[in-house]
């Protein structure tokens, strides 16, 4: 089998998945850029070729089943295993008036639809690599979280956690309790699963405003898809170290 890792990071057209995708290139990694459209996938694939990556296309929407089967199987055929994945495509959902998701007035659809791509997608890709996964010498699973998703932080009024998001930010909580349970299962057979926070990013999914630049956000998954053996699992992290649940 190749000497060469492979990655696949999904929502990988753009933003912090983008880097992620260019970060893990950089390393040596040979990159399966997951993206559901197929002209933003083909244009992302050709700028990370030309910035030296070797990076190949995944069409992929995480909320589907035979998507998900289908890019598994184009893994398979590509790669024959799968050394990384980063569960990096999340939605923030529709923000109400004054930019807020009100828990009080709560669209139940928002709330179907933000945990379908953000928990039940995460899901779906990681038990369909799973297979995959387990033909690695040192499987590494990242899911891109999100700091919003610490009770503790929401918890404390003296913290400012940004604005009231009722279904965005306990799906990443959901998320973070899910990577639990993963860490939890797969124990003892190598992979290690982690849950990062990416800091308060300019992307699309911010409306481009925040600190940090896509390549600083994704520094923290990058870290965590490259970890070496027995380093931690189950963990909570952003830049700074450990966020508290
Ligand atoms: N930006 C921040 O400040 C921030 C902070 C904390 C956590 N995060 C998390 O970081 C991750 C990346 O966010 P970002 O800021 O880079 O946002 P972004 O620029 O909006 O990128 C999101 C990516 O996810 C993809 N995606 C969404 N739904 C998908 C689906 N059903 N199937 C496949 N791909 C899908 C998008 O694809 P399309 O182009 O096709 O829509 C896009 O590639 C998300 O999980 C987000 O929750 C971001």
């Amino acid at each position: 089998m190749s000497e060469t890792k492979t990655a696949l990071v999904t929502g990988a057209n753009k933003g912090i998945g983008y880097e992620i995708a260019k970060g893990l290139g950089t390393f040596g990694f040979r990159v399966g850029v997951g993206a559901r459209d197929k002209a933003r996938r083909e244009s992302a694939v050709e700028k990370l070729r030309a910035a030296g990556v070797d990076a190949f296309g995944v069409p992929l929407d995480v909320t589907g089943d035979r998507s998900v089967a289908d890019a598994a199987q184009l893994l398979a055929r590509e790669a024959g295993r799968l050394d990384v994945l980063v569960n990096n495509a999340g939605i923030s959902g529709e923000m109400g008036p004054g930019w807020v998701q009100d828990p009080t007035t709560l669209d139940l659809d928002l709330v179907r639809t933000v945990v379908e791509t953000n928990v039940i997608g995460v899901i779906r890709v990681t038990n369909a690599m799973l297979p995959l996964l387990r033909r690695s010498a040192a499987p590494r699973i990242v899911n891109v979280s999100s700091g919003v998703a610490s009770l503790t932080r929401q918890a404390d009024p003296a913290i400012e956690i940004g604005p009231v998001m009722a279904a965005y930010a306990p799906s990443k909580t959901f998320l973070n309790a899910v990577t639990v349970q993963y860490a939890r299962q797969l124990a003892g057979t190598g992979v290690l699963v982690n849950a990062a926070c990416p800091g308060l990013v300019a992307t699309d999914f911010t409306g481009f405003h925040g600190p940090r630049t896509p390549e600083q956000g994704a520094a923290t998954a990058i870290r965590l898809a490259t970890l070496p053996d027995g380093g931690p699992t189950g963990s909570f992290a952003e830049d700074a170290g450990a966020i508290p649940w």
